[in-house]
């Protein structure tokens, strides 16, 4: 008899098959037994009758708890009451572990509940989706930046200065000096580029983020492609082809998981390049037509985003931003000093900035007054500044937040539910 998984049933119509995975749902009538089996790969109703198995199995199925780990062999018919279509008549079969009373329960529980028992939550039918769309996400920037002839180039987690705002650093111990966990692989992403033309990484960043919001975690992940010889308008090309490659695969190989989230996919078809581009003058304008205050030249908050993205039917791009609010590295417009060749990317519904980028300072001697501008000591970023020595050219990149987009693409209401393990102010258990 052939082992195989709930998500290749279809395949086995009017064969017998043996199942193993974990109890989900039971529900006994008389002489039968209805259990739902889930396997990592999918859920199938499971039909046991008093009369095909024997007296001892059948008596421990009934009193079987919820989560308990069994092995299922049987034949898979056509059934369209069951939830997949499908269901397993059980001939035969044996329990691998009576669980305990398991702790999640089809009631409501809070969240707060929930994520203390983050390592089981994982298993429930949402919590299951989300995490498959967020594993072909991941798959999909990999094959984008792959088919393009982008190099693989990993960046380190420790690191010897900071990238972006010093506030939020991570700071630890490295054996007798100190050390920060990296806020973002792009410092290292430009000397990659600048070896392989074409490179990217795709990994965790750290930010001490200290007010709890739905849109923040302390270590989220980045994919940051970056480019040589590239200016801001060809990474903004590349960031909605990036954008719209990933909405694509998803409605394409993850369409079940998002029927169970539920998720309205009208706006993700509707998802093609090229996205609006508005200027950041244009968009304080209309936050203030809207009665939202915003400081001249401040960066935007969490209802300012909120606000931009809730009308907007596709992602959409603002560029412009006033320099003053940005990292030291951003290279300014040649025709406005005070405004930064950057860009970000905000996806639609009220989600908010999903993508980070920009073009980068490649004179050595503005790059060396913005370190000093930025209080930042030159011999840490020595390495850094090599890369404008050593035969500098223009060059670009971006990163984009994968907890953002999965958020956006299942619909969700906060970030903590897009990753296995959410780190937050206030959590680091389990
Ligand atoms: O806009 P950010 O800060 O840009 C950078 O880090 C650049 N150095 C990237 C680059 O150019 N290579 O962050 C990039 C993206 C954001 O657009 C957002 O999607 C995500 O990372 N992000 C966060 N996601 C979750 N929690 C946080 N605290 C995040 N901070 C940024
Ligand atoms: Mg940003």
């Amino acid at each position: 008899m052939k082992a195989t998984f709930v998500e290749k049933i279809p395949d086995f119509d009017g064969q017998d098959v043996e199942l193993r995975g974990w109890l989900y749902n039971k529900r006994p009538s008389g002489k039968l037994i209805f259990l739902l089996l889930r396997d990592g790969t999918g859920t199938i109703q499971c039909v046991i009758s008093k009369a095909d198995v024997d007296r001892e199995f059948f008596e421990a199925c009934d009193k079987l708890p919820q989560e308990s780990s069994l092995i299922l062999r049987g034949l898979i018919r056509k059934e369209a009451r069951a939830p997949e279509g499908y269901e397993l008549v059980v001939k035969s079969g044996e329990i691998v572990q009576k669980a305990e009373e398991y702790p999640i329960s089809p009631k409501e529980h809070g969240v707060a509940f929930l994520l203390e028992h983050r390592h089981l939550w994982i298993r429930s039918k949402r919590q299951h989706a989300i995490l498959r769309i967020r594993a072909e996400v991941m798959r999909a920037c990999r094959d984008f930046f792959d088919e393009r002839g982008f190099v693989l180039a990993d960046t380190p987690i420790f690191t010897p200065a900071p990238c972006e705002s010093t506030s939020t650093l991570f700071e630890t111990r490295y054996f007798d000096q100190m050390a920060y966990l990296t806020q973002s692989g792009q410092l290292y992403n430009e000397a990659t580029c600048m070896a392989f033309r074409k490179s990217y990484c795709l990994g965790p960043s750290f930010r001490a983020e200290k007010s709890k919001t739905r849109r923040h975690l302390t270590e989220f992940w980045q994919v940051e492609p970056e480019v040589a010889y590239a200016d801001l308008g060809d990474i903004m090309d590349l960031a909605e082809q990036l954008v719209t490659y990933v909405v694509e695969r998803v409605l394409e190989k993850r369409r079940k998981e998002l029927d169970i989230l539920e998720r309205e996919i009208g706006l993700l078809e509707r998802v093609c390049t090229p996205f609006p581009r508005i200027e950041y003058k244009d968009a304080v304008a209309a936050l203030r037509k809207s009665g939202l205050e915003i400081s001249e030249g401040g960066d935007f908050g969490a209802p300012h985003e909120t606000e931009l993205s809730m009308n907007q039917e596709k992602p959409f791009f603002i560029i412009k931003y006033p320099a003053s609010s940005k990292p030291f590295y951003m290279k300014r417009d040649p025709d406005d000093d005070a405004i930064a060749l950057c860009m970000d990317c905000l996806a639609p519904e009220g989600y908010g900035e999903i993508v980070g980028g920009g073009q980068r300072e490649d004179d050595l001697n503005v790059l060396l007054r913005r370190l000093d501008e930025n209080n930042l000591e030159r011999k840490d970023f020595e390495w850094y500044l090599d890369l404008r020595r050593y035969g500098s050219v223009p060059h670009a990149g971006f990163g984009l937040g994968i907890e953002r987009i999965v958020t956006w693409i299942c619909k969700i209401q906060h970030l903590r539910e897009s990753i296995p393990f959410p780190r937050m102010l206030d959590r680091v258990y389990p």
